[in-house]
């Protein structure tokens, strides 16, 4: 069944989106080794993903994530957060240059790959319906940091026989929550230890996020083919 949260409407007021010749443009934001945002250059260079990395952004200065995007010549950036606590700044000061340091690249989508930051409106704002999370848990099922974790101490309870994975729009600052465009399970195995199971969820993230992704910009291709005709035959 076609799901209606991954027919995303383009920004129509904006030009920027409706007269596009290249294709859509990501911001990859992570936090830490980066495997999704591996899957994601891979894709790209493969062509299953139709689209460009235009910046990796990360908060954390180690992050794995940002040698495996130099190796593949994405510029990158660091935005760490601790010089702003430590000037006494607000959240909303640190979104707000976040928001400001992706304007350079003009991403159509801002793709949450392991970013372990909480938005404010200071960047969501910026990017209504553009914001594509990972979540290694199903809708409303253990979110937050710890979601693999939980996921195993309920099992060993008895009370679920599997988790699994989510990508999900981020309309606010609710936490790994919001429109669903994709979903799928991930069984749970007596004996899984949190290396065991973390390497299942994270094989169908890979293949999760990359293939929803893929159905976002092309459905956004499209829409702004049409966009394009209409404006055309309007002239
Ligand atoms: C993934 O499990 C993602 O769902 C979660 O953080 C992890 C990032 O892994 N939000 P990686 O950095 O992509 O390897």
């Amino acid at each position: 069944m076609e799901n209606p949260a991954i027919n995303v409407k383009p920004a129509q007021q904006n030009t920027h989106y409706a007269l596009r010749t290249t294709p859509p443009k990501l911001a990859v934001l992570i936090s830490g080794s980066g495997s999704n945002l591996q899957a994601i250059i891979d894709a790209v260079q493969t062509g299953l993903l139709q689209a460009r990395i235009a910046v990796v952004v990360s908060n954390r200065k180690a992050a794995f994530g940002l040698e495996r995007a130099e190796q593949a010549g994405i510029p990158t950036r660091y935005h760490p957060l601790k010089p702003y606590r430590d000037a006494g700044k607000e959240r909303a000061d640190y979104d707000a240059d976040l928001a400001a340091l992706l304007a350079e690249f003009t991403p159509d989508w801002v793709v949450l790959a392991g970013w372990m930051h909480i938005f404010s409106d200071a960047f969501l704002q910026h990017y209504p319906q553009r914001i594509v999370n990972l979540h290694p848990a199903l809708p409303g099922q253990f979110p937050g940091a710890h979601a693999i974790d939980d996921a195993l101490a309920a099992f060993q309870q008895g009370e679920v026989d599997h988790t699994g994975v989510m990508v999900h729009l981020v309309p606010d600052e609710r936490v790994d929550e919001g429109p669903v465009l994709a979903t799928r399970v991930v069984p749970i195995r007596p004996g899984d230890t949190h290396d065991t199971l973390a390497a299942r969820i994270h094989a169908v993230e890979h293949d999760l996020l990359v293939t929803t992704l893929a159905q976002l910009v092309a459905n956004q291709q499209s829409q702004d083919k049409q966009l394009q005709k209409n404006t055309e035959l309007h002239r």
